[in-house]
């Protein structure tokens, strides 16, 4: 992690000597490199694993407004349950997350073996959870708390060697008038307004504090639901990035036809990855994003390290979500998993970090068309009970079912020196018989590990 830091760190003292003087020319910059391309993404295809964190006002209501529960993800609930602009605001002066501690935060991520967090500095409802200049709506004018946890994470993670990311909604906000909104406007006199005023006068400059008041970070910077934002107003937001940040990794919804550096299958793993982009699955633990104080449906510690096995083997991150609370503190039963995720890392890390996608594909099966009528994303049931990833010598398989005494991989390409299972302390190598390009690996009978165990399997040079 130190590695890391040190070339974000190097980036962003690179940005200030040369970038700055360069912002005004910035379109005419030829685009980089495959080689340039390959370095700035190098940090973030290693870690594949990170904690997304959504925290905004929507903790204080937590699902529930006027006495009656809101129906959809909790961060929608001023949209959702119609909530006109200054009755949503009267929630700030409740917010007073006295609990939050940025440091026990960056601590469960880094136990759960995540390596980078991207938190929403500003959502669609419009609060800006930064000390913020160009709205007086922020957590340090605003509430009674007035701290600044971004600056509190950033520290925070500075110490505990993560990464930290920032995701801001650029297109929606239904605080500031002219500011869209997914349904239209429900509070006129609120929430009308000049569109490219609202980006001149709010997006532009939060984007460019929230790139500038957090030294090295954000190393991320994650758009959201781009709707029908014109060519000419994302590029403005687009030129503040490469004149502040160039090295900076911005996923794909930052609209207007900027394509981004990640692809970002929201609450699903893509069949089969993706053709020649990067690719990060977000993903609730339960059914929301930001907290909701009823929504108890957890999946469990099997699906989320599956998930990781299935995403990893198709060469793609995993942003795992957390939807902390109004007083600051990660909800109890996301603790429990990411602390069992964390377990299961320490022994199995080594297959996820820095692994390449699986070696094979049938393993995978074929994407299920979905039923006539019905929206959504193809999905692979998985052909095998196994998921593979691959590093330079070594074939992982990830044994998402123990198979028994035998474990039978075909289409091997290389020949098999020897195979251990990553939960075994002792390593002790199993027999292996290859016979062509057939591999049978004699596993013993029972799985040593409660969650998928990991095979390693050396090939020869
Ligand atoms: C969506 C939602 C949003 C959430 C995001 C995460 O597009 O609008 O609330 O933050 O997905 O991927």
């Amino acid at each position: 992690m130190k590695q890391w830091n040190a070339v974000l760190v190097g980036a962003c003292l690179g940005v200030l000597a040369s970038g700055l003087a360069r912002a005004a020319d910035v379109a005419a910059q030829p685009e980089e490199t495959k080689e340039q391309r390959d370095a700035r993404m190098g940090w973030w295809r290693e870690v594949k694993f990170g904690m997304f964190i959504h925290w905004g006002l929507y903790a204080v209501p937590a699902g529930t407004y006027d006495g009656k529960q809101v129906a959809g993800i909790g961060e929608w609930i001023m949209n959702r349950g119609k909530i006109p602009v200054a009755r949503y605001a009267e929630y700030a002066k409740e917010f007073n997350p006295t609990k939050f501690n940025a440091e026990e935060w960056v601590k469960i991520s880094k136990a759960a073996g995540m390596k980078y967090i991207v938190i929403t500095s500003k959502h669609h409802d419009g609060f800006a959870m930064f000390h913020s200049k160009a709205s007086t709506y922020n957590i340090c004018d605003a509430t009674p708390f007035k701290r600044d946890p971004l600056a509190e994470l950033a520290a925070a993670c500075r110490k505990e060697g993560m990464i930290l990311g920032f995701y801001y909604s650029q297109n929606q906000d239904w605080h500031h008038p002219g500011g869209d909104a997914s349904g239209g406007h429900w509070d006129k006199a609120g929430q009308d307004g000049d569109f490219t005023k609202y980006i001149d006068d709010i997006a532009v400059p939060q984007v460019k504090e929230i790139l500038s008041n957090y030294g090295e970070f954000p190393a991320v910077l994650w758009w959201d639901t781009p709707g029908k934002i014109s060519t000419e107003n994302a590029a403005k937001l687009n030129a503040v990035v490469k004149a502040l940040k160039p090295k900076i990794i911005m996923n794909n919804r930052l609209g207007g036809g900027f394509k981004g550096d990640t692809e970002t299958p929201e609450q699903y793993i893509p069949a089969g990855g993706f053709k020649d982009r990067d690719f990060e699955t977000c993903m609730t633990m339960n059914d929301t994003w930001g907290f909701k104080s009823y929504d108890d449906k957890w999946k469990s510690t099997e699906t989320l390290i599956n998930n990781l096995c299935d995403i990893a083997s198709k060469g793609g991150n995993y942003l795992l979500n957390v939807g902390p609370t109004a007083e600051g503190l990660i909800p109890a039963p996301s603790v429990e998993r990411l602390a069992q995720v964390g377990e299961w890392m320490k022994v199995n890390g080594e297959a996820i970090y820095g692994s390449h996608p699986s070696a094979f594909g049938y393993e995978l099966g074929k994407a299920q068309p979905l039923p006539k009528g019905k929206k959504g994303h193809p999905k692979t049931v998985g052909a095998l009970d196994w998921r593979c990833t691959s590093k330079a010598g070594k074939l992982y398989f990830f044994l998402l079912k123990w198979p028994g005494e035998k474990f039978s991989v075909k289409e091997m390409k290389g020949k098999a020196l020897k195979a251990y299972l990553l939960a075994d302390p002792a390593r002790k190598p199993l027999a292996v018989a290859q016979e062509g390009d057939v591999l049978n690996v004699t596993l013993p009978p029972a799985a040593p590990g409660q969650f998928a165990n990991v095979l390693c399997v050396e090939l020869a040079p």
